[in-house]
């Protein structure tokens, strides 16, 4: 961890669990004025559990164990003075685990859609994950597409603009990103609370109260901001 991400760690107000035997505790504390159910999804060796372990505990192994089921972290971020605590779950990619992880789809507010940008055949099947998400989850639940392992730059057989262009036509964002290098990977989680925030207020327009002053669209923060920041409408 270098230093600019262990000031990052210390002065961010977290709290990191796994497992299904946490969930209860998880349940049980109240404090948090949002709580959002992400999904991290795509083929094996994508990526996928390596993203979640950059972003929730800044770590990572060239390892690679292969998730079975599924298994989640909790992180609590700052929006403003909202306290967001993002249940992210971490699914399997294989094959054999489909049924599983599908259950799980469902109340899910934002999907990390995950492929690497050194298999071909994982980008292939980003349409497939797509229907998936279709399928199982309900129509507002936001979408950001990966393309994971940018680091591998000489290994790269999809472009950029591939992964842009297949982006545009899905109409979801597209952010390249490295968890080894960790290269995006907080990005991608602000980005995908911004986006389910803004969706939220979206819904909200019968109470313009809530929408005074306009916040949609801005960053998450690593600090509560309190008085400073009256207009946050997430
Ligand atoms: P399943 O659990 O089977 O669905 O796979 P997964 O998508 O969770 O993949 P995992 O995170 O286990 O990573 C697979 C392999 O890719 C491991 O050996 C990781 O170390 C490696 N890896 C993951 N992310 C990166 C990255 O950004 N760059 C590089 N070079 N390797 C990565
Ligand atoms: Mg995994």
């Amino acid at each position: 961890m270098d230093s600019t991400s262990c000031k990052i760690m210390n002065t961010i107000d977290e709290e990191v669990m796994t497992g299904e035997a946490k969930w209860q505790k998880d349940a049980a504390d109240q404090n948090f004025d949002y709580m959002f159910k992400l999904l991290i999804i795509g083929n094996s060796s994508v990526g996928k559990t390596s993203f979640l372990f950059r972003y929730a505990d800044d770590s990572f192994t060239s390892a690679f164990v292969s998730t079975v089921g599924i298994d989640f972290k909790v992180k609590t971020v700052f929006r403003h003075d909202k306290r967001v605590k993002l249940q992210i779950w971490d699914t399997a990619g294989q094959e054999r685990y489909r049924t599983i992880t599908t259950a799980y789809y469902r109340g899910a507010m934002g999907f990390i859609l995950m492929y690497d940008i050194t298999n071909e055949e994982s980008f292939n099947s980003v349409q497939d994950w797509v229907t998936q998400i279709k399928t199982y989850s309900w129509d507002n639940a936001q979408v950001i597409l990966v393309g994971n392992k940018c680091d591998m730059e000489e290994e790269r057989v999809v472009s950029a603009e591939r992964g842009r262009q297949l982006a545009d036509q899905l109409g979801v964002e597209f952010y390249e990103t490295s968890a080894k290098e960790n290269i995006n990977v907080k990005a991608v989680f602000e980005r995908l609370v911004d986006i389910i925030c803004d969706k939220m207020s979206e819904s909200l327009d019968s109470e313009p109260a809530m929408l005074a002053g306009g916040a949609r669209g801005q960053r998450l923060t690593e600090q509560p901001q309190g008085s400073n920041n009256p207009n946050c409408n997430c």
